[in-house]
């Protein structure tokens, strides 16, 4: 090895170590460039005005499934992250809160506990702002907070758990708090993930075949651009153009969401808005227009359909959507071009797209709620357990 490779290999070295980041170059991904490196997720990121107990998360584990933190009384948060539709609604649009229809596919809550932009633009930045916009956002809960902190006084049993957690009465932000807490129990176990296991020596873990897919991942197929880290998203913005869905171009109730999220987020002639504009919405810069937050990869196995408008129906359909190079449009990120992958190939990158799935979903039994009671007796019958 000549001096100067030896040294540029020592640069390099030095750079994994500072950085912990891998270094992709030559002429499959162009440029050089540095990306985080894939593998098993950290532990958590716990917010210190938040932490984590036990009887917070069961307490959020009810709420998450208690329909009575919205408007009517009909739509818990589980309505549209059920467990069994690996934590989204299962819809390639998510349903609304009733008389509505929402006009984007529901996202799993699985992982998103890593997040710092939720929502398909980006929104919000942690979950407990998530957990405000959905139980009171009128497509989702519909809530008002005071009339859910009302309830839950009404329920002996919530009175005594929020006591026991938190010390007081239930009200709505500490609501929000149990919830989210409950949300950061929602994570892929690196020991049930064949990729993670993988990456922490168990090379049996991987099929020739899904070894072959991650190569494919982080060069000629050229997802590392943008799917990066242990999570496998930058949390950057792009748009790749994927195509209209008819569920959304000719449902009157989908466009009327999409509007009324237009007026609210002051969208000059949002009367004219005839699709998802995605961080535009958030920004108003013209080229913001058609960009969504780089999803996560993990767990793709329970979450179908893909995409913000759910458009696509199997990982099959995305990988034949990248290999054109993405859909048309004016504004498509340039890092999107055909990518020339042969049968075998799409094959391996799909089995390697499979094993960042959990071998078994991650499953929680729908609690069983605790009942209304009289006022004053609510609060009285509570304080009996003190
Ligand atoms: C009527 C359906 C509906 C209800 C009810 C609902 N959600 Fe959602 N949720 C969605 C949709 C649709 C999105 C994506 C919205 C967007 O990007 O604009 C979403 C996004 C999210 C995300 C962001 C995930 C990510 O990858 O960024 C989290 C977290 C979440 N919801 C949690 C909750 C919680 C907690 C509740 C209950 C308090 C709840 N949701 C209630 C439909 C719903
Ligand atoms: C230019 C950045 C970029 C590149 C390159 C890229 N992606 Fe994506 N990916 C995104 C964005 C942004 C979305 C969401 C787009 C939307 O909904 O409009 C997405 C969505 C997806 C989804 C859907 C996930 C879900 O939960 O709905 C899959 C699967 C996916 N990408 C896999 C891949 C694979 C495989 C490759 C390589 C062949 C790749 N991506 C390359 C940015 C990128």
């Amino acid at each position: 090895m000549s001096k100067l490779k030896r040294s540029s290999v020592r640069v390099l070295l030095a750079m994994v170590a500072l950085t912990g980041s891998i270094i992709i170059t030559g002429d499959t991904v162009g440029q050089e460039k540095t990306f985080p490196v894939l593998g098993p997720l950290p532990p958590v990121p716990i917010p210190r005005d938040n932490p984590q107990t036990p009887a917070k998360v069961e307490l959020g584990k009810l709420l998450f499934f208690d329909p009575r933190t919205s408007g009517d009384a009909s739509t818990s948060c589980a309505s549209c992250h059920d467990p069994k539709q690996g934590w989204g609604d299962g819809g390639d649009l998510s349903r609304g809160y009733p008389g509505t229809q929402h006009w984007r596919n529901s996202q799993t809550v699985i992982n998103s506990a890593y997040l710092k932009k939720l929502f398909w633009a980006g929104g919000v930045g942690s979950l407990e702002s998530q957990a405000i916009a959905a139980t009171t956002g009128n497509l989702a809960g519909n809530g008002s907070p005071e009339m859910i902190q009302e309830r839950l006084r009404q329920i002996p049993e919530y009175v005594r758990r929020f006591k026991e957690v938190f010390g007081e009465l239930p009200t709505f932000d500490k609501v929000v708090k149990a919830i989210s807490a409950f949300e950061r129990t929602l994570v892929s176990d690196a020991r049930n993930v064949p990729f993670d296991r993988y990456m922490r020596g168990d090379k049996s873990a991987l099929s020739d075949d899904a070894k072959k897919g991650l190569t494919l991942f982080q060069g000629k197929a050229r997802c590392i651009q943008c799917h990066n880290g242990p999570l496998f998203t930058d949390e950057d913005f792009h748009d790749l153009a994927v195509p209209n869905n008819t569920a959304f171009t000719e449902d009157p109730l989908r466009q009327i969401a999409m509007r009324f999220v237009a007026k609210v987020k002051g969208v000059p002639n949002y009367m004219k808005v005839d699709r998802d504009l995605g961080l535009f919405l958030e920004t108003k810069r013209n080229d913001d227009i058609g960009k969504f937050r780089t999803p996560p990869l993990r767990e793709l196995q329970y979450t179908a359909p893909y995409m913000h408008n759910g458009v696509f129906f199997t990982l099959e359909e995305v990988i034949d959507f990248y290999n054109k190079g993405g859909g048309n449009d004016a504004n498509k990120s340039p890092l999107m071009m055909p990518l020339g992958l042969t049968a075998e190939e799409k094959k391996a990158l799909l089995v390697f797209l499979e094993s960042l799935s959990s071998t078994e979903p991650i499953m929680v039994e729908a609690p069983v709620l605790p009942e209304y009671e009289t006022s004053p007796g609510a609060i009285r019958s509570a304080k009996k357990g003190d």
